[in-house]
C-alpha cells in the first residue's frame, strides 16, 4: 500500500497529482499539433455514423456525469450538435425516446456501474450506436459498447474521483474538435488553437499544483464551516457541481453547487457571514455577470473564494482568497478550475480527520442497481 502511494499520504492527493501525466497519457498519439488534427483510432469505423447523427445522448452517474455535462457544452459549441445528458438511472427507468439516429455516449471509469451499463443497453436495444468512455481497459462497458476512446488515465483507487475526471473531459474536448472538423462546424484557425492549447493543458495543470500551499491554508480557515456554495456558468456550471460533489464525498461537509444566475433563486436566502461562496470565473464572455454575482454574495458577507484566470484582477480584488490559474481557452478551462477544487475538498478532509480514500458509505464502483 505505502508503495503504490509513492510517497503521498493517501491515493487521492496521488491520483490529484498525476493530472499532468494522465492528461498528457490521454492525449498522446491522439493530438497531432503540426496538422491541426485529432485521431482517435476507437472511433474509425463509426466516424462517419457519429458525423451524421441526429442527436448524442450522454448517459453516466456521478462524477462522469459531470464530465458528460462539459461534453454537451463541448459539442453544441464545436461541432453545432445537439446533446442531452442523462442520468443513467433515470434514462434507463424511463421510455426513453432514442432510435438509429441518435448516438449513446456512456462515460464511466469503472465501466462497471450497474445503471450506466443498463442504459447502454437500454439504447442499444432502441438501435442507437452505442460509445463509450472508460478508462479501465476491458471492462463491461467497454466490452459492451460498440465504439469508443480510453481515457487512459491509470489506475484510480481513491474513491473521490479526480483523475478519471479531467482525463474523461480531454476525451471529450477531442472527440468535440474531430467532430466539429469533420461537420465543418469549427474554423480551422479555431481549431489549431485549441489542439495547441489541449496540448499544453498537462503543464498548466503542473502549474496549479506547484502552487497547492495556497489551497492547503487557505483549507485551514474552512474547515469547520457546515455548508459551501459553489457558482460557475457555462463550461464552469459543472465544475461548480463537481466541486461541491467531492467536499461532499470526502469531507461530509453540505455543499450545493449552482448555475450562478439561480442563485439568486434559492441559495442567495442561505448566504450569511459563515457561508464559503467559491465563484468559478474563469470564462470570459460571462466575467461581468459573475462579478454582479459575487458583488451579490459580498453585499450579504459571504466570503468569496475566487477560481479565476490570472490576469483577471476584478475578479481576485474582490475575493477573499483567490486561486489564479493559467490563462486558456473557455472551453478547456474545466481542466483547469477542476483542480484547486479537488484539493481544497482534500485538504479541509484531512484536516477534519476524514478517511480520504474510503469514505463512508461510498463505494468506487456501484455494481447495484
Ligand atoms: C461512484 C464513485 C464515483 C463515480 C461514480 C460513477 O459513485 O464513487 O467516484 O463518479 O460511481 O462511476 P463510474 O465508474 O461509472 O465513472
Amino acid at each position: 500500500d505505502e508503495i503504490e502511494k509513492s510517497g503521498y499520504p493517501h491515493f487521492m492527493l496521488k491520483e490529484i497529482f498525476e493530472q499532468p501525466r494522465a492528461i498528457a497519457d490521454c492525449l498522446r498519439g491522439r493530438l497531432d499539433v503540426k496538422n491541426h488534427s485529432v485521431q482517435l483510432g476507437g472511433l474509425t469505423d463509426v466516424l462517419d455514423q457519429l458525423v451524421n447523427a441526429d442527436r448524442l445522448v450522454i448517459a453516466a452517474c456521478g462524477t462522469s456525469w459531470h464530465a458528460g455535462l462539459v461534453g454537451e457544452y463541448l459539442f453544441e459549441h464545436l461541432a453545432k450538435l445537439p446533446v442531452e445528458v442523462e442520468y443513467a438511472s433515470e434514462f434507463r427507468y424511463r421510455e426513453p425516446l432514442i432510435d438509429e439516429n441518435d448516438v449513446m455516449l456512456v462515460i464511466s471509469q469503472s465501466g462497471e456501474t450497474a445503471d450506466t451499463l443498463a442504459a447502454l443497453r437500454t439504447a442499444k436495444e432502441r438501435g442507437a450506436l452505442a460509445l463509450g468512455v472508460c478508462n479501465v481497459v476491458g471492462s463491461t462497458i467497454a466490452r459492451d459498447t460498440d465504439a469508443g476512446v480510453y481515457t487512459h488515465a491509470g489506475p484510480e483507487i481513491g474513491v473521490a474521483s479526480t483523475k478519471a475526471f479531467t482525463t474523461q473531459v480531454s476525451v471529450l474536448a477531442m472527440m468535440a474538435i474531430l467532430l466539429g472538423q469533420k461537420r465543418n462546424t469549427i474554423e480551422e484557425e479555431y481549431a489549431a488553437r485549441l489542439i495547441e492549447e489541449l496540448n499544453r493543458i498537462p503543464d498548466k495543470v503542473e502549474q496549479i499544483l506547484d502552487r497547492s500551499e495556497s489551497v492547503k491554508e487557505m483549507a485551514e480557515l474552512f474547515t469547520y464551516a457546515p455548508n459551501f456554495l459553489y457558482l460557475g456558468r457555462t463550461y464552469n456550471f459543472p465544475v461548480a457541481l463537481e466541486g461541491a460533489l467531492k467536499l461532499k464525498e470526502i469531507s461530509y461537509i453540505h455543499a450545493e453547487g449552482y448555475p450562478a444566475a439561480e442563485m439568486k433563486h434559492g441559495p442567495i436566502a442561505l448566504i450569511d457571514a459563515m457561508m464559503p461562496v467559491v465563484v468559478i470565473a474563469a470564462t470570459d464572455h460571462t466575467n461581468d455577470k459573475m462579478i454582479s454575482n459575487i458583488e451579490e454574495v459580498k453585499a450579504r458577507k459571504g466570503r468569496i473564494i475566487g477560481i479565476t484566470g490570472e490576469d483577471n484582477e476584478e475578479v481576485i480584488n474582490l475575493s477573499e482568497f483567490s486561486c489564479p490559474i493559467p490563462e486558456t481557452e473557455d472551453c478547456l478551462s474545466p481542466l483547469l478550475t477542476s483542480i484547486p477544487l479537488q484539493l481544497l475538498s482534500y485538504y479541509i478532509a484531512v484536516n477534519r480527520g476524514c478517511d480520504v480514500d474510503q469514505p463512508r458509505n461510498l463505494a468506487k464502483s456501484v455494481t447495484v442497481e
